[in-house]
């Protein structure tokens, strides 16, 4: 079998094994026969989302725009933040043009507001759950091979010791430091993790160029920053709404 045969064998096996069995599910649950259980729940909340939401799930982007949504509410929340991003990038671009990936290098702060997105609002806090490959002890527990480990990345993240003040939002200890377990560990680290990087930065630096994102009147900075957090495998913060006006350059 040449190798795009073998690469539509892999992706048959692979939809039978997760939509086959998610479907089978979903007719039991339309006969009122599925358990009460956490995929009920998920199913639930499929329903109700809208179509772009439902698009946004079945593509496996989620990850990378749950980022982005995380990125606009620093931005209505930081407005100091936001100033010192937009005059680093009208720096660059004079406020004629908009930013590129050329002028990546030249964007520092912009680069390390990406990486405190990734931190600060990580999107999925414990990964992808591993397996250990041999027998080993760590910190006095015998983890023998083959058990399920689950990183809990959030703590990391979120470290006083590593990150003082974990909760606040601060690009400046990415001048330094970096965030990458937000995309997780060893061979089995995301893949993804540079299209990802990339579609960020172009985005916030784009958003930056362009916009000024504030919050609606009445809506409070704590309501604006986690108003409605979506908790689950895969987090997201999400904001009811959010004003975008033209950002006051050429
Ligand atoms: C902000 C965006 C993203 C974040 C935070 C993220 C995070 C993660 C994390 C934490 C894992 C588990 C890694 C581990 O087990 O240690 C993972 C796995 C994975 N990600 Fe991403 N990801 C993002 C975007 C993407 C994108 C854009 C793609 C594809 C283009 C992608 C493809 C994958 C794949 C295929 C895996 C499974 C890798 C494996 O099991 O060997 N991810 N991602």
């Amino acid at each position: 079998m040449g190798f795009k045969g073998l690469a539509r064998r892999g992706h048959d096996i692979g939809e039978a094994s997760i939509i086959g069995p998610w479907n089978r599910f979903k007719e039991a649950a339309e006969r009122g026969e599925s358990p009460d259980c956490i995929a009920l729940h998920e199913l639930r909340e499929h329903q109700q989302l809208d179509s772009s939401e439902k698009e946004e799930s079945h593509r496996g982007v989620s990850t990378t725009t749950r980022s982005l949504r995380a990125f606009f509410l620093m931005l209505a929340r930081y407005p100091a933040i936001q100033e010192r991003a937009h005059a680093e990038v009208d720096a660059v671009t004079g406020g004629t043009r908009l930013p590129s990936f050329e002028d990546r290098p030249k964007l520092p702060y912009v680069n390390a507001l990406c990486k405190e997105v990734l931190r600060w609002r990580m999107v999925a806090p414990s990964g992808i759950p591993h397996a250990s490959m041999e027998d080993d002890v760590y910190d006095g527990y015998f983890i023998p091979k083959g058990s399920m480990i689950i990183a809990n990345a959030w703590a990391m993240l979120h470290n006083p010791a590593v990150y003082p003040a974990p909760e606040t939002f601060n690009p400046e200890r990415h001048l330094t430091a970096d965030g990458d377990a937000a995309f997780g560990f060893g061979k089995r680290i995301c893949p993804g993790r540079f299209i990802a990087e990339s579609v960020i930065f172009i985005t916030a630096a784009m958003v930056l160029s362009t916009f000024s994102v504030g919050r609606p009147k009445g809506v409070s900075e704590e309501a604006c920053i986690d108003g409605n957090v979506n908790v689950g495998h895969i987090i997201a913060a999400m904001a009811e709404k959010l004003i975008l006006s033209a950002a006051s350059n050429q």
